[in-house]
């Protein structure tokens, strides 16, 4: 199968750019659409053809951009509705579980009333300094061309001295990722999906074309080698997360061990990033959930990972033992994440014991979380089908109450109320009732990642 073209193509959607540990998110305004089309021809974005040595950025438009710009009639070009509407609808409040604590009134950035968030232009580099260095460079230049930030997240890799990168609970992060198939890189069978689940262009997971932008009249191609944007910026409750889990584990400062096992059966894999279910050596990702665990007795049915990606996990009540056709039909659900953390670790060491030490001191001060960052090239089908009909859903996989105990929400008579979770277990499972939320949305938006040449095409093709 013919893989995209990583020429073409921009750098994030092939690399985490893990050398450039430290990044910046800018939301830019546009108040001279020809000056900023002038600024988008000029500025060199990160392809995907070479991995980048040094600092590199990429680029993404939103739907109120992209019309800035003179793509004044997005609907008619073939963009994505759920691009086109926003993540903050009335609908997708509800589906994405955005109300009371979520709520889009309450976000920094990117809710209904942010008309003025044009642009996302991110930053990677080495370091600090090298990322300040390149951040000043880049204001000058979009200043200079009328385009004003809005909003900056700072963002950067947590990696421990394995080298190995976490997010904020302490955990191993960035493991399970799908490969397209013609990209030349390789995936255990169940993690190989058609690229065209990630990029425009190319056939995806029913062999077909994904619906792509293009400007007919003109054969104009503006989706090929391009993809949708997820940005949720999802703040962690660190201490909230190790004091309830110490609390309800009745683990002790002196042992946190249980807490740790509690931690571990809801995010589905150890600290570490060991999955919970047997599996091949140096293999952490070659594992099904059904085939060897149906219960959940080993990695609960309700934990961040099983409802993240099922896996081989089948509806209720489905006999069969054909796990390859569950595994086939989890895989239309799959995202290419390309998150980073914001925010001062816990503990600067990044030992799980140490982070555990600080949140029981109540040493912890000041916001930090996850800029959750995916692609996709169906946001319905894909994101928003994890949020809300795996994340969200208190039936999911048989269950009878719970919701994901990381990202889920659970609302009853239109309020959030405290969810539950269950470990299965023999002879009696155990259920944790009343668990607070651990996560809250800070921020979010769609956006459209186009290939470089496109960003030519919406840089010279268009005006308005
Ligand atoms: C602060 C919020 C979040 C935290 C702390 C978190 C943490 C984790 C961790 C520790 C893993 C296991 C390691 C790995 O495979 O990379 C994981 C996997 C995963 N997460 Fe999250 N996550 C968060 C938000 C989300 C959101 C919002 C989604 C999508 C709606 C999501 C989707 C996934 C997926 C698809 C996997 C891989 C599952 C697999 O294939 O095994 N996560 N997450």
């Amino acid at each position: 199968m013919e893989g995209p073209d990583r020429n073409d193509m921009q750098g994030m959607l092939r690399y985490g750019y893990g050398r450039q540990k430290y990044a910046y998110y800018l939301m830019l305004s546009i108040n001279d659409p020809q000056a900023a089309r002038t600024w988008l021809s000029q500025t060199t974005f990160q392809s995907a053809a070479q991995s980048p040595d040094t600092h590199c950025c990429n680029l993404a438009f939103s739907a109120s951009g992209l019309q800035k710009l003179g793509l004044t009639d997005l609907e008619a070009l073939g963009f994505s509705r759920a691009f086109i509407e926003g993540m903050d609808t009335d609908h997708r409040n509800r589906t994405l579980g955005d109300f009371d604590h979520n709520a889009a009134s309450r976000w920094e950035w990117g809710n209904r009333e942010d008309n003025g968030l044009h642009l996302l232009l991110m930053i990677f580099a080495r370091t600090p300094k090298e990322l300040k260095t390149v951040y000043q460079q880049h204001k000058n230049a979009f200043l200079a061309h009328g385009l004003s930030e809005q909003h900056r997240i700072h963002a950067q890799y947590l990696q421990n001295a394995k080298g190995h990168y976490l997010e904020h609970f302490g955990f191993r992060d960035g493991l399970s990722q799908p490969e397209m198939h013609g990209t030349g890189r390789i995936a255990p069978p169940d993690h190989m999906v058609n690229p065209g689940e990630f990029v425009l262009g190319y056939p995806n997971a029913y062999e077909k074309l994904p619906h792509s932008p293009l400007d007919q009249e003109r054969n104009l191609d503006l989706g090929k080698n391009g993809s949708y944007l997820v940005f949720r910026q999802l703040e962690q409750d660190v201490a909230l997360f190790w004091q309830t889990l110490l609390d309800r584990s009745q683990a002790t400062a002196a042992d946190p061990s249980p807490a740790i096992e509690l931690a571990a059966k809801m995010v589905g894999r150890k600290p570490g990033g060991e999955p919970l279910v047997v599996h091949p050596p140096q293999q952490a990702n070659d594992f099904r959930f059904y085939e060897q665990d149906p219960l959940g007795r080993h990695c609960p049915l309700g934990s961040h990972i099983r409802r993240a990606n099922p896996r081989d996990s089948k509806s209720k009540g489905d006999q069969s033992k054909n796990f390859d056709a569950a595994v086939r039909v989890a895989n239309r659900h799959r995202i290419l994440r390309r998150g980073r953390p914001y925010g001062l670790p816990v503990a600067e060491s990044l030992q799980l014991e140490d982070i555990i030490a600080a949140c029981l001191a109540g040493e912890v001060q000041g916001e930090r979380g996850l800029n959750f960052v995916c692609f996709n090239t169906d946001i319905d089908r894909q994101f928003e089908f994890v949020q809300h009909t795996w994340a969200n859903n208190p039936k999911f996989g048989g269950l009878y109450n719970d919701v994901d105990p990381i990202i889920g929400v659970q609302r009853e008579k239109g309020r959030m109320v405290p969810t539950q979770f269950e470990v299965p277990d023999y002879p009696v499972r155990k259920r944790y009732h009343k668990l607070p939320a651990f996560t809250r949305v800070r921020g979010g938006s769609y956006f459209f990642l186009p290939g470089l040449n496109a960003i030519q095409m919406i840089a010279t093709q268009f005006k308005g």
